[in-house]
């Protein structure tokens, strides 16, 4: 059963009509489900359970601190990429030794912060980089675990801002240099190796190129051991896709159907970094239309959210599904479900069949739950949206929404 739901032609998160969480809450409004979350750790804990592995969930996909604490109770681990991400991470009671750092851009301090803090492994993504962590390590008298993140040259066959593992992009160390920077990292004071780092890019929607990168990483690692390098850390990263539409993406078991039969003699553990196919479908961007506008040629429905609130679809042309949170059975009509902002680029949707919304009526835009509070801006000064945890038949406010004081503090005149 769905966490979201329509009964008796109103719209549910679990045991909760959205209506009436609007009603006390306010719009726009993030609605997280606990059941829905709980549902996509664990599948990934049970497709792995035959073999070592950290499900180090991406925190970038949405940091609320209790979404992090309830994956966290879970057994996850955290994968972060800033100093504020490690920050979060550990208000929120996680681990130290579940988390693990990446990022093309660490400064020392945030290298400082982690290597006190001793996380599990850095995930280093260029040469300088490794000679930072070495000298910011040594000046600590410690020692900093490394993985590096290996580029392995697949293409990821999704949206080209988000394909992390080809040559072109500033990720990761190329697969053909990287066995002589691990021998040089071996060299290094302050570094120990413990890991093989590797993520191609986010929302795949198919298997074949995880088979491909997967094939590269079993090569290199073979490889490295001949070289006399030995690693107890394999970290695949995250990537998998999520269904915004019709889309069918493999399954946390699809990846563990292609890994676990080849890793198994390994003596590694694992490492994934599931973001996405954790919280987006476990959370929905409520909006209430303010106004209806026709022109000549478009239907415009305007409504309380923007691109500051959810920026995926003027950025990425992402598709989100649009449910009207009281079902409708009458007209449909086919436009725009823009916002606020003053810019043209400022659409939840665009030329969309949708309801023929009227002023009042509450939209809920699906699959919102990453990378959409994350991403979130104060943009034309709009305070950020609360966020919401809906547990049965109860919910909790985790993030009050912004008020106009937030907006100023730390300014000065
Ligand atoms: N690990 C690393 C090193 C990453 O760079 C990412 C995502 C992940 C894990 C998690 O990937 P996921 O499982 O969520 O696909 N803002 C974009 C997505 C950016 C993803 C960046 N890296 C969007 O809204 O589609």
């Amino acid at each position: 059963m769905s966490s979201f739901e329509y009964r008796n032609g109103r719209l549910f998160v679990e045991n909760l009509p959205v209506e009436e969480i609007v009603e006390k809450e306010g719009s726009p409004l993030y609605i997280y489900s606990k059941k829905a979350l709980v549902e996509r750790i664990r599948a990934y804990r049970e497709a792995f359970a035959a073999h070592p592995t950290l499900v180090a969930y991406a925190m970038k996909a949405n940091g609320n601190l209790a979404i992090l604490s309830l994956l966290a109770k879970e057994g996850a681990g955290i994968d972060v990429v800033s100093g504020g991400e490690l920050f979060r991470a550990r208000k929120a009671g996680v681990p130290a030794d579940k988390i693990v750092f990446a990022g093309v851009g660490k400064s020392r301090e945030e290298i400082a912060y982690a290597l006190k803090e001793k996380i599990l492994m850095f995930n280093v993504e260029s040469q300088d980089e490794l000679d930072h962590i070495s000298e910011v390590a040594v000046a600590l008298g410690t020692q900093a675990p490394v993985a590096l993140r290996v580029n392995p040259d697949v293409d990821p066959k999704t949206h080209p801002y988000i394909s992390t593992g080809m040559k072109k992009s500033k990720f990761g160390i190329p697969v053909e240099r990287a066995v002589a920077e691990y021998q040089r990292a071996s060299t290094l004071p302050g570094i120990k190796i413990v890991g093989i780092h590797q993520h191609i890019g986010s929302q795949l929607t198919e298997i074949a190129p995880f088979r491909d990168a997967f094939d590269r990483l079993l090569a290199f690692h073979g490889e490295l051991s001949r070289a006399g390098i030995k690693v107890t850390h394999l970290d695949l990263g995250g990537g998998l896709g999520i269904r915004y539409r019709s889309e069918e993406p493999p399954s946390p078991a699809d990846l563990a159907a292609l890994v676990l039969p080849r890793v198994k003699d390994l003596g590694v553990t694992l490492v994934l970094e599931p973001g996405r196919s954790i919280v987006g479908n476990a959370g929905i961007l409520v909006t209430r239309v303010l106004y209806r506008k026709n022109t000549a040629v478009k239907s415009f429905v305007i409504g309380d959210a923007g691109m500051n609130d959810l920026l995926r679809p003027s950025l990425y042309g992402a598709h989100h599904d649009l449910l009207p949170v009281k079902e409708t059975k009458g007209e449909t009509i086919k436009g725009d479900l823009v916002g606020p902002i003053c810019e043209t680029g400022d659409f939840l949707a665009t030329d969309r069949e949708m309801p023929d919304f009227a002023a009042g009526d509450l939209i809920a835009v699906m699959s919102a739950g990453a990378y959409g509070f994350s991403m979130a801006s104060n943009y034309n000064a709009r305070p950020r949206p609360a966020e919401i945890l809906v547990d049965g038949s109860s919910y909790r406010v985790v993030r009050d929404r912004e008020s106009f004081e937030d907006l100023i503090r730390g300014e000065r005149v």
